[in-house]
């Protein structure tokens, strides 16, 4: 299981260091900015949507910890192409597993966000974790003007 565990901090590691899709998205169509009022950290996502609310491309810039970072990455990296529903769907998902209403292994859709699932046990690291995605969510349902939501 300790392998296990350096594998997955390997990962996040990785993410934060050299995080994916990371700069403004110059044809974004929705952007929203997340906070964590925990700890000041801030994300802001950008979407590009097509008419269908398919996530044609993201980014996403600002500070924050390293899972906060990693988790953003990882979350670009899966959400290219999703329908506004499986993205949902996916938020859905990983909040139930980080907050232990789900276990992993009943969550297959997660895939590679399966590295994040430690913060289950440090309850103060799950608004790391799921920053972006209430950045995301927020992105998804706003209009081109843009949203504000935090974590709690
Ligand atoms: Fe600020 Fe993790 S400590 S987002």
């Amino acid at each position: 299981m300790a392998d296990v565990r350096d594998l997955y901090q390997e990962v996040i590691f990785e993410h934060n260091k050299n995080p994916r899709n990371f700069g403004v998205l110059e044809d974004h169509n929705r952007h929203a900015v997340g906070h964590n009022p925990l700890c000041g950290d801030q994300l802001t996502v950008y979407l590009r949507v097509d008419d269908q609310d398919t996530v044609e491309d993201v980014s996403f810039e600002g500070t924050g910890c390293a899972i906060s970072v990693a988790s953003a990455s990882l979350m670009t990296q899966i959400l290219k192409g999703k329908a506004k529903e499986e993205a949902e769907a996916l938020f859905q998902a990983f909040h139930d597993v980080c907050t232990k209403q789900r276990e992993v292994e009943d969550a297959p859709e997660l895939d590679k966000l399966a590295v994040l699932a430690g913060v289950r046990d440090f309850p103060s690291r799950v608004k790391c974790a799921t920053l972006a995605w209430h950045t995301v969510h927020a992105a998804l349902e706003t209009d081109e003007a843009g949203a504000e939501v935090t974590t709690e």
